[in-house]
Parts: structure tokens; sequence; C-alpha cells
């Protein structure tokens, strides 16, 4: 009986190829209506003849990074790259912006300090991964704070207004911010580098979100029929009309319920790093309640908030580890589990992740099918550059997420190619295309 009630909670984020093709189709038909669909002024994937030194922010994911790229173009192309990563304490993350801004410039100052590079005034691009209205390449209005960032003052605000004013208020060094850019956007322009057929960026990590490029005549809001542009999706916000409502369970919605930005980013909040294990918690809280796991005892450990981390669910879902080192890990965040618990929160684990991995690939299965049929296809070979802590480090979502999307759009060949360099090396490269188009303006 137990293991049927057990069964039942789990049925739940069991979805049919029905109900995930069903997802793919609202993804195509919604455009624009709940997703923002930014246009992000990136025209081109990169051509080789990038060139120059560049400094590089990278905020918004697992690390804060500040980077120097070094780009050489010609035959035998180079990027050397240098980089430092630096904490944001949770106080910053969530005080004001101003504090936030300041503390970012105090990070470039120590950098380039540790470079010798005081004197420079490099240009710089500005991965900022949250959803921004671009109205140009170095102008970004932020629409909204996303994942566990809430900083004030900063909504509504151009972002790169902001982190030039910090760099005045702190008189020490000059820099020439060129682009802000989106991490599906960097990490697109990343593996284009390498390889011309990329066309897409996925980001499954702390967030979930895609762009792709897209023809400039479907655009609306930029004036222009020729060539084509990067559209940031922010398909994270995908179901904040309701629409994803027969398939979200009662955990997703106490997920929601309790995060920083509650009926905001609903699909986010059922494929994304940063909410998979609070899933999986209120799934533990729920059996315990009924008596079938930690024998009736809910801890104060399994209350607090934000204890699963992907990097935890991905050692517990692995298939090398013994039940006896799951064990191990619950003791480790403070669960004293049986046999029959761990085994039980592996399935749990299972359950949340592969409906992820099933949402994210229905998101992308939609997205390339519009590509096949923008350019008129039967059949469309295309690849998508891919980054985020969820597809590098857990043992199943990847694969997962790549059999769906096959499976839903059979008439696309998605050849998936991982960034190995993060979406830094991409705002370099949109940077670096930035300064050569204002020098042939001027
Ligand atoms: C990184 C990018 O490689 O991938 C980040 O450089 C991005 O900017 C990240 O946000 C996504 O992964 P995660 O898991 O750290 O959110
Ligand atoms: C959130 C952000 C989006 C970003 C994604 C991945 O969805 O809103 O801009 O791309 O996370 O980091």
């Amino acid at each position: 009986e137990q293991s049927r009630q057990i069964a039942q909670i789990l049925s739940e984020f069991r979805l049919t190829t029905e109900q995930l093709l069903e997802v793919t189709r609202e993804r195509s038909t919604q455009d624009s209506a709940t997703v923002k669909m930014l246009p992000t002024f990136v025209q081109s994937t990169p051509d080789g003849s990038e060139n120059g030194d560049f400094l590089a922010l990278d905020l918004g994911g697992t690390n804060f990074r500040v980077l120097m790229v070094k780009i050489r173009s010609g035959k035998r192309r180079t990027v050397e790259m240098h980089n430092k990563i630096y904490a944001i304490p949770l106080e910053v993350m969530q005080g004001t912006g101003e504090e936030l801004f300041d503390h970012i410039v105090q990070c470039i100052s120590d950098f380039l300090d540790y470079m010798g590079m005081k004197n420079a005034r490099l240009p710089l691009g500005f991965t900022f991964s949250f959803p921004c209205r671009q109205t140009k390449l170095d102008a970004g209005i932020l629409v909204t704070w996303t994942k566990g960032f809430k900083a004030t003052d900063c909504e509504g605000e151009d972002v790169v207004g902001l982190l030039r004013e910090a760099i005045k208020r702190r008189e020490e060094f000059e820099l020439d911010v060129v682009a802000i850019v989106n991490d599906t956007v960097g990490t697109m322009m990343t593996c284009a580098y390498e390889e011309p057929t990329c066309e897409v960026g996925l980001i499954a990590g702390t967030g979930s979100n895609a762009c792709y490029m897209e023809e400039m005549k479907n655009i609306e809001m930029i004036e222009g029929d020729e060539g084509q542009m990067c559209v940031n999706m922010e398909w994270g916000a995908f179901g904040d009309n309701g629409c994803l409502d027969d398939i979200r369970t009662e955990y997703d919605r106490s997920v929601d319920d309790f995060s920083l930005n509650p009926g905001k980013q609903r699909y986010e909040k059922m494929c994304s790093g940063m909410y998979l294990g609070e899933i999986v918690r209120n799934i533990l809280i729920d059996m315990t309640k009924k008596g079938f796991l930690f024998r009736g005892q809910i801890s104060e450990t399994l209350k607090t908030r934000g204890i699963f981390e992907t990097k935890f669910l991905s050692q517990i879902e692995s298939d090398r580890l013994a039940l006896l080192q799951v064990r191990s890990i619950l003791q480790h965040l403070g669960l004293d589990s049986s046999c029959d618990d761990s085994i039980i929160v592996k399935e749990v684990c299972g359950a949340v992740s592969r409906r992820a991995a099933q949402l994210c690939g229905a998101g992308m299965a939609a997205v390339v099918d519009k590509i096949r049929e923008n350019r008129g296809l039967d059949h469309l070979d295309i690849t998508v550059g891919v980054d985020g802590t969820l597809y590098k480090l857990h043992p199943h979502f990847s694969r997962i997420m790549h059999q769906t999307v096959n499976e839903l759009a059979p008439q696309c060949n998605v050849n998936f190619l991982l960034s190995e360099d993060g979406s830094g090396k991409g705002a370099a490269l949109i940077t670096a295309v930035g300064c050569r188009l204002r020098q042939e303006l001027n």
C-alpha cells in the first residue's frame, strides 16, 4: 500500500509523449505572449576576423567571473583567457542596486590589479544573465530579476548605465562598456566560433533559457527586413499565463509560492538547477508527513530551504554510487536515512530530474522546428551550443533531453555542443564586433 502511494505521487511527474508534444505546440504558438523574445542586437555569429584585448564580466550563474580575453584573428586564430571567480554574498544579491554594482566594480578593480592593467581603458563585454530590453548593443533595461537576485532600484533601469555610474563613483579606472550579453547568447557565440552551424544557445543551469538566430523580417520590434538577429527567448517565463497548470503539481506550486518571484518563471522552476532540489525537498516533506520516510520525523534540516543543491542531486542519481553512499550524502546533509529511505529519495530525484530534462527537450524541439519551418525545409541540421551546471554535472539530464528533442522534432538533426569556455568568451567576441562596427561608422 505504501509503495503504491509513493508510486502515485511520483506518477504526477511522468509526462506522456502527448503531453510533451502539447508543451512543444504551446511553446511555438505563444511567442511574445508570456515569453518575451528579446532582440539582442547581435546580427551574426563569429567569422574569425574578431581581434583585440577585451575585458568580460559574467554575472548571473553559479559563479561571478571577471575575465581578460585576448583574441587574435588570421590563419592561426587564437583566444587566450585569464579569469578570476568572485563571490557575491547573498546580502549583496538582495541588497541595493548601488551596493551590487559597487561590489562588481570592486571585483573588476581587484582583477585589473591582478593583471597589472589598471591604465588600459579596455573595451568590456558584460554577460548579464537576466531579461533585458535592449535598444542597442550597449543598452539593456532590466525587465525583472530572476533566479536568486533581487537588488533594489535596478528593474526598469539600463544596466549598462548602472555599471558605468559605479565605475565613475569609484574614480579609479576607466572602461569602455561596449556590449551587454545574455548568457545564452554568449554561449551560442562561444560555440559558433568553433562550429559555424551553431545558431542556437541553451542554458540548463541555475536558470533555464535559450536564444536563436531569427530572420529580421520576423522581429517586429526592430526595423529592417534584411539578415538575421539573435533573439533571447527568456523561455523560463513560459507558463506564467497558466498554460502549464495542467502538468504543475502541488510541489511545483509550493516551490513557486515560497520563491523570490512567485507566479513568475514557472517553466524555469520546473526545469532548472536552482529549483529541482526544492521540488525534491517538498516531495520528501510530504512523504515524511505521510509516514513513508525518515520514520515520519520531519527534521530541521528537511525544513531548510535550498539544502538540495544541483550537485547533491547529481551525486545521488549517479549510477556508480552504491546506496550506502547515497545514505552518506543524506547523512552529510543532516538527514538520517535507512536503506529503504535512500532508495525512495533516489527515486524522487530521478522523477524530478527526468521531467525537467523532458520539459527542456520539449522547449528545444519547438525552437529547432520553428527554425526549420522558417527556412521552408523538410529537414534541418543544426548545432545547439549548451552550458550550465545541470547539463554538465547531472548524470542523466543531457541524455534524456537529447532523446526528447529527437522524439519531438524528428525532422531535425540536432547536434549539441558543450561550451567549454563559458559565455565570457562569446561576450568578448561580440564586443570585438561592436568595436569594429563603431570604428567603421566613425
Ligand atoms: C556559464 C556561463 O558557463 O554557464 C554563465 O558563463 C552562465 O554566465 C552559466 O550563467 C550557466 O550555468 P550555471 O549552472 O552556473 O547557472
Ligand atoms: C534566467 C534568466 C535568463 C538566463 C537564464 C539562464 O532564466 O532570466 O536571462 O539566460 O536564467 O542563466
